[in-house]
């Protein structure tokens, strides 16, 4: 199968230039004027950008969760992706009690296989015992799993003596230790505060998890690194103290990478007021901000100190389970919220149309940056050699988000009524066209099960 994209502009971290791109077999074999290649299929991109496919590290797919199911599985989850512009995700892999890494993969291979587009898994770390830790060895060099998440919260949070053996193992073999970070007893303090109080609306939530939670977990995690001269990567990064901890140790030279959502760089805390209970769509950890993190949010994502740009996808129903305990308490209502499908017209909108980041550097956040640090060595780039994930996307066109139109499996979207400039048109994952824009919304053309494990290397061989 041969595909030519005609006449677009090719946008790569680093500039723009009008061209063709040709791709046979599912990778990407010439880019320039005026190709001279025969292709059985032409795809005109006039007026359009050529990008490469997103690449989204964080969701959360079939993950059973305070007391139940994230409700997009593989197959769900991949033709959102897929209608939003993204080619291939990185799911977390949660290892159950007493399971092996290799355990832990092999079971979560096969709820995967209908996945439509490419995927990975980052480990979970959650029975660390030392035979655990010792396989993160294979995990780098054979399991093709180099990133490995621990959390500092939740009932499976990991402790700081884990935390220092994950590094320092990690930073034998190239890994990369991803930290969910949030002071677990200052949260414990703050709920039972607010229990005492008898303030349990899912506004709440927010209040029991401050910014300061944040920041402080970071900090800690940042002086591991400093101690063990490894590595860490911080997900879904919420505020703005966390965010100067982050700039400071940075600027000491200690390597630690920062991921941000679309949901942090566009809606606040004022979002648990919403009436009718529904502050519980937004109920989700670290949780909303205030707005001024979100412009320093923005600000990092234009310094380069916060690298690439998660969903954190993890929907589950507004009625039916986010309802389904937590009506009375905030605290067991199911953590996480829907956003794989959005992500590429919300950073499109709200930062290059409002002129926050640049079209380069949205390539890099979303695509070319996250292949770099998870080793996804055939992805991220619209250049030769690379797999065919393409999204042509129209600048222009305006779409006004809504669950109705949109294809993930669940049925809220937080940014309901939002009127986006710029979807994508078409979208190929190696080649092949996985979804299209028709009539007014975006059409999934793909086939399920094509998706494919795809092995990643370690970051430092990279
Ligand atoms: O609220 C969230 N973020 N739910 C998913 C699990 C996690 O902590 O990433
Ligand atoms: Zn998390
Ligand atoms: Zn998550």
């Amino acid at each position: 199968m041969s595909v030519l994209f005609k006449n677009g502009t090719v946008v790569t971290t680093t500039g723009r230039t009008r061209a063709d791109v040709y791709a046979e077999s599912g990778t990407i074999k010439a880019i320039g004027s005026r190709l001279d290649r025969k292709a059985q299929e032409v795809v005109d991109c006039k007026g359009k950008y050529i990008l490469p496919g997103v690449i989204d590290p964080h969701t959360h797919l079939a993950m059973p969760f305070m007391g139940t199911y994230s409700q997009d599985d593989f197959e769900t989850g991949t033709v959102a992706a897929a209608c939003g512009g993204v080619t291939c995700l990185i799911d977390f892999d949660l290892q159950m009690k007493g399971e092996s890494m290799a355990e832990a993969i092999e079971r979560q291979k096969g709820i995967a296989g209908k996945a439509c587009i490419d995927y990975a898994f980052h480990l979970a770390v959650m029975d660390p015992r030392p035979e655990v830790i010792a396989e993160v060895k294979q995990a780098c060099r054979d399991y093709g799993t180099p990133s490995f998440k621990i959390f500092m919260v939740y009932d499976f949070r990991v402790d700081d003596g884990t935390m220092i053996r994950l590094l320092e193992e990690t930073k034998k073999h190239g890994g990369l230790v991803q930290v969910h970070a949030e002071n677990f007893y200052i949260i414990q303090h703050m709920n039972a505060v607010l229990a005492a109080e008898k303030k349990l609306a899912p506004y709440f939530h927010a209040v029991s998890r401050p910014n300061i939670a944040e920041e402080e977990a970071v900090y800690r995690a940042s002086k591991m690194v400093e101690m063990t001269g490894s590595r860490i990567y911080i997900v879904h990064l919420s505020s703005r103290e966390a965010l100067w901890k982050i700039k400071k140790a940075r600027d000491r030279g200690l390597e630690i990478y920062a991921e941000t959502c679309p949901q942090y760089l566009t809606l606040d805390e004022r979002r648990y007021e919403e009436a009718g209970w529904g502050g519980a769509k937004y109920v989700m950890s670290p949780p909303l901000r205030c707005p001024d993190s979100i412009e320093e949010l923005w600000q990092g994502l234009r310094d380069g100190d916060v690298h690439t740009l998660g969903t954190d996808h993890c929907p589950f129903n507004f009625k039916g389970q986010k309802d389904m305990f937590g009506k009375e308490d905030y605290k067991k209502i199911p953590n996480g919220a829907p956003g794989i499908e959005t992500m590429l017209m919300l950073l499109h909108t709200e930062g290059v149309v409002k002129g926050r980041i640049s079209l380069e550097r949205l390539v890099d956040v979303l695509s070319t940056t996250t292949a770099r640090l998870f080793g996804l060595a055939d992805k991220g780039a619209v250049a030769v050699g690379k797999d065919a994930d393409i999204v042509v996307f129209d600048p222009k066109r305006k779409f006004t988000i809504s669950q109705r139109k949109l294809h993930q499996n669940v049925d809220y979207t937080p940014w309901e009524g939002l009127e986006v400039t710029g979807t994508p048109e078409v979208v190929y994952s190696r080649g092949k066209r996985v979804a299209e824009w028709a009539g007014d919304q975006m059409k999934f053309v793909g086939e399920a099960g094509r998706g494919k494990f795809v092995k990643r290397v370690p970051l430092a061989a990279f």
